[in-house]
């Protein structure tokens, strides 16, 4: 396996990104909802992998976005994000690449101080990072299902009841 850097997505990276969620996805749709959550100023924190542990000018191998939820009611002080989406370049899975991506993700969030991360996605796969199932009854989204997992960062506990509104650009997917 080729040795790959997690580093912040420069704006020079945009083309090379859609190209890879075009490849990884089935549809567009990722990479339009990646390109509306960054016009929409709706973006907390975007990583690549690149090839090359040192090579600034690396192929892009991998993508992950971290956007800001809204969460209810204003006077709640805490700071929820959400992990989506997040691809590794066809070719190059099931090579440490996505995990890698969402562990640095997670620290870089965990210093900057958010306090809870939602993702809608497989638990066989996050669940290896500490991501707990969705509680309906407790957390008020669009997507009340067990796949719509948290993680509180730092350790914090779960608050009893949580209502999180997604960027608009998510209800485009459907
Ligand atoms: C899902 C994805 C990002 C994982 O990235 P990756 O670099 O292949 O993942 P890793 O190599 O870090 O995988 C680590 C483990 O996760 C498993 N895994 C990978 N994709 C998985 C999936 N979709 N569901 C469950 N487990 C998965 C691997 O088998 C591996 O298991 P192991 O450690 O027990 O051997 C990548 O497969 C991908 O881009 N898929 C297409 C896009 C997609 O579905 N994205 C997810 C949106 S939530």
């Amino acid at each position: 396996m080729s040795a790959f850097a997690i580093e912040a997505a420069l704006p020079a990276d945009a083309a090379a990104i859609r190209a890879l969620l075009v490849a990884a996805f089935p549809t567009p749709a990722e990479a339009d909802l990646v390109a509306a959550l960054r016009i929409g100023g709706h973006a907390v924190l975007e990583l690549v992998a690149r090839d090359g542990a040192n090579n600034a000018d690396g192929a892009i191998l991998g993508h992950l976005l971290f956007t800001r939820l809204t969460v209810a009611p204003p006077n709640d002080r805490r700071r929820a994000v959400c992990l989506a989406p997040l691809a590794v370049a066809p070719g190059r899975q099931k090579a440490g690449i996505g995990t890698a991506l969402v562990r640095e993700g997670l620290a870089r969030l965990e210093a900057s101080e958010e306090d809870i991360v939602l993702v809608l996605g497989d638990p066989a796969f996050y669940g290896r990072f500490g991501f707990h199932p969705g509680r309906p009854e407790r957390m008020l989204t669009p997507y009340p299902i067990p796949e719509n997992q948290w993680l509180a960062l730092g350790d914090r506990p779960l608050p009893l009841r949580l209502a999180l509104s997604y960027p608009p650009p998510f209800a485009a997917l459907g």
